[in-house]
């Protein structure tokens, strides 16, 4: 037997012996571990549907993170029975990607948010955010009325863009370029969002905080809501059921 060799008595009782032999079970199972991270491109498998962010869904979403949403929402549906029952598919690691920071969250006050994009419509989500208690009479969820007065702030987005791309985020030289007016478009009623949707796929453009007037950060949040989760089509990839 090998461990004759190296009696264990001996290895028990000799500290730099079983220091060093430590040393190496451990940098053996380092390197075999850690290694093979350096020769593939990423740990995330692609999924088709996944694309980063439009302008103004990315607004949305700064929006979300500066109001502390997270610390009442996760953005994870866990794979279990009753949050896949609940919430609808779990969630992929595909699905946030492109999120600097992710939005996972850890605390649920309310409900899981990962899929609520297309559960209810623009007006319920300015009601709401508006007033919860109007449409929730239970909810506990704090109003943020103010947002639907807030025009959304001129930051220029081709820089928040371009900041992203050095993440890693595959925005195109083109889509830098027009993200300004790609977040006008997605934003207003009537605009032609041809161009948009070529570059971000299921973009919805329209007006979201029911004020055509203006952009307003309400604009930018609900249009991030109204995304959550609809990028991955699961009815197709999920296997047939089986007629009963
Ligand atoms: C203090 C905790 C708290 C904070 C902060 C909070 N929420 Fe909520 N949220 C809740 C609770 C509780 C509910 C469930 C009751 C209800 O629908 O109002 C809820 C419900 C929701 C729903 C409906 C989800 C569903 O599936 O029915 C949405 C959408 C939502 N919140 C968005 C937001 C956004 C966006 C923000 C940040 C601007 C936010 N919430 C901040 C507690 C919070």
């Amino acid at each position: 037997m090998a461990f004759k060799i190296l009696d264990h008595g001996r290895l028990e009782r000799n500290v730099t012996l079983l220091a060093v032999s430590a040393f190496l079970a451990v940098t053996i199972g380092g390197i075999i571990e850690i290694a093979p991270l350096f020769w593939i491109d990423s740990t995330v498998e692609k999924v088709e549907g996944v694309r980063p962010y439009t302008p103004l869904e990315l607004a949305g979403r700064n929006i979300y993170i500066r109001e502390g949403c997270y610390s009442c929402h996760s953005q994870m549906v866990r794979p279990f029975r009753d949050e896949v029952e609940r919430y609808g598919h779990y969630s992929l690691a595909a699905e946030s990607m492109y999120d600097h920071p992710f939005q996972w969250g850890s605390k649920r006050t309310g409900p899981d948010l990962a899929r609520v994009g297309g559960r209810y419509s623009d007006e319920w989500h300015v009601q709401h955010l508006k007033d919860p208690r109007a449409v929730v009479p239970e909810s506990i969820m704090p109003g943020y009325a103010f947002l639907a007065d807030r025009e959304l702030a001129h930051v220029d987005m081709r820089q928040h863009l371009k900041a992203l791309v050095r993440t890693g985020v595959p925005y195109g030289k083109e889509a830098v370029e027009a993200a300004n007016d790609d977040l006008a478009v997605q934003a207003s009623a009537d605009g032609d969002a041809a161009a948009l949707q070529e570059r971000y796929p299921k973009a919805q453009a329209r007006d979201f905080d029911g004020d055509p007037a203006k952009v307003t950060e309400m604009d930018a949040l609900v249009a991030y809501l109204q995304m959550l989760g609809t990028l991955i089509d699961f009815k197709a990839a999920a296997p047939q059921e089986q007629p009963r």
